[in-house]
Order: C-alpha cells, then sequence, then structure tokens
C-alpha cells in the first residue's frame, strides 16, 4: 500500500456526463483540491447493462485512478455504479475513502407530507441489492414509487433535447398523481447523476407539485468529512486547473457539457481502458 499524499487529486467517474452534477457540488465544498473526472461513455450507458457489467468497468476505472494516477480518494458519481460496484471497490482498497452516490430517498421521505415519493431512476438501480436494502430500511409509512427512466440518461448524454423533453414528461406522468393531497407524490427524488442536469426541465415541469433531490451536495459533504478525518485535504490551492477531463469514448460530448457545467477546465482527454 503506497503512501497517501494530501497534495494528489481526487478521482470522481461516472459512465458519462451526469457526474458533473456531483463534480460541481465537490468543486463547491472542496475548491482547493484538484480532480480527475472519467467519463465512461465508450462503455456506457451502464444503467440498461448488467450489473456484472458495470462491476467489471467499475474495477478498471477504480485500477486507474487508484493504482495508476494515484488518487487519494474516489468518487463514484454515479448511482448505478455505486450499487454494482462499492463494496467490493471498498473491499479492495480499504486504504482510501471511496464515496458512493444512492438514491436521496431519506431526505425526500423527511420533507414529504403524503408519504409518497417518486424515485426516478435506471432501471439496474432499481434492481440492485443495495436499492432493496435503501427501501427496507424506509419507515412504514413510506410509500415508494419506483420509475426506470430507460433512455433518459443516454438523451441527456448526447444533448437530444427533443427526447429528454419526451421522456421526461413520459416518466413524470407513469408516477401517476403528483402535487399536495392525498395519495399523491409530494416528493421527486432525481436517483441518476444525469437526471440532476435537468432538474430545472423536472422542476418547470412540476410547477411546485413536489419537492426535488438529488444527491450531489450530501456526496460532496461526505467527501470533505472523510477527506478532513484523514487529514487528506489540501492546504493550498493547486497550481494548475481544478479539473483533469477523461473519457473512453466521444471527448466533444464531455466537452460541451464541461463548458456548461463546469469552470474553465483543460481539453477533454482521450482515454483506453479495457476492461
Ligand atoms: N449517471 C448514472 C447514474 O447515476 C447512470 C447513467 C447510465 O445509465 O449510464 O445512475
Amino acid at each position: 500500500m503506497a503512501e497517501i499524499l494530501a497534495t494528489a487529486s481526487i478521482g470522481v467517474f461516472d459512465s458519462g456526463i451526469g457526474g458533473l452534477s456531483v463534480l460541481q457540488a465537490l468543486h463547491q465544498e472542496l475548491p482547493w483540491e484538484h480532480f480527475i473526472y472519467l467519463a465512461d461513455a465508450g462503455y456506457a450507458p451502464y444503467g440498461e447493462r448488467d450489473s456484472a457489467h458495470v462491476l467489471r468497468r467499475s474495477e478498471a476505472i477504480a485500477r486507474y485512478l487508484i493504482e495508476s494516477r494515484k488518487v487519494k480518494a474516489l468518487v463514484i458519481a454515479c448511482n448505478t455504479a455505486t450499487a454494482a460496484a462499492v463494496a467490493t471497490l471498498r473491499g479492495r482498497y480499504p486504504y482510501i475513502p471511496i464515496i458512493g452516490i444512492e438514491p436521496a430517498v431519506k431526505p425526500a421521505a423527511a420533507l414529504s407530507r403524503t408519504g409518497h415519493i417518486g424515485v426516478l431512476a435506471t432501471r439496474s438501480t432499481l434492481q440492485s441489492e443495495k436499492f432493496a436494502a435503501l427501501l427496507a430500511s424506509q419507515s412504514p409509512g413510506t410509500h415508494l414509487v419506483l420509475q426506470a427512466c430507460d433512455g433518459l440518461a443516454a438523451a441527456i448524454e448526447q444533448g437530444d433535447t427533443g427526447s429528454i423533453a419526451r421522456l421526461a414528461a413520459q416518466y413524470l406522468a407513469a408516477l401517476g398523481p403528483l402535487g399536495h393531497h392525498d395519495g399523491a407524490v409530494d416528493a421527486l427524488v432525481l436517483g441518476c447523476t444525469h437526471y440532476a442536469l435537468i432538474a430545472e426541465l423536472f422542476s418547470s415541469s412540476l410547477a411546485g407539485r413536489c419537492s426535488l433531490h438529488e444527491a450531489g451536495l450530501p456526496v460532496a459533504r461526505r467527501a470533505r468529512q472523510l477527506l478532513l478525518e484523514g487529514g487528506l485535504l489540501r492546504q493550498a490551492p493547486p497550481g494548475t486547473r481544478a479539473f483533469e477531463l477523461l473519457s473512453t469514448g466521444a471527448r466533444h460530448l464531455l466537452q460541451a457539457a464541461a463548458d456548461r457545467w463546469l469552470p474553465p477546465a483543460d481539453a477533454v482527454q482521450s482515454l483506453e481502458l479495457a476492461t
């Protein structure tokens, strides 16, 4: 086990651009840190693939970021990959903080008055054992309305605005009545980091009928806390830009998303990363 340096970077990954919603929050909470962001776009989407594929990809990415790039912490900025791989990765790399993300069901349930919570997530996340455990931990009065959103992450990844609008409307309608009356969903969880990038679209369609919940900020706060406890916070800003951006697929998609969502970063680099 190599020594972990406070000056090392923090590794962050997702299947594509969705994790930028988490990276924004990380940069806000940890403005002195340097981040290596890896979009596994060549092997995406994760959410409609079997969990063995997502586990293999997560293992390859963790090997690269932790063993080759010597990151001091790993943030899995993907609900689907967290469900498939966080336990395995924590077992393999117990010496660095590995922070995952899960659908923000708990904060949504805490705020809901009707007790009906909508959860939009990938099929793979909703079918996972980790999500089953999250459901089992809810109080009996909480009723979860689950909706797998096939195709939505891919449409967001491609910036296909027509498909995004059509799919978002279709999946919202599938949740049944929305609002503050008995039996209606009054809290909506965006349980995929891609969906957080279109939170404004959801919010304008919902027109105040539901509160919206995503977990980028809590994940960033947790990362900060673990780095602090481990004595691993940087003591000065990096001498370079805060982000190194890598993609195993189409570079221009990550570049366009980074230009929109992040402060200036270096140009996206291609990365070959076999499973
Ligand atoms: N962004 C990922 C998540 O949070 C999934 C997107 C995909 O299906 O690849 O679940």
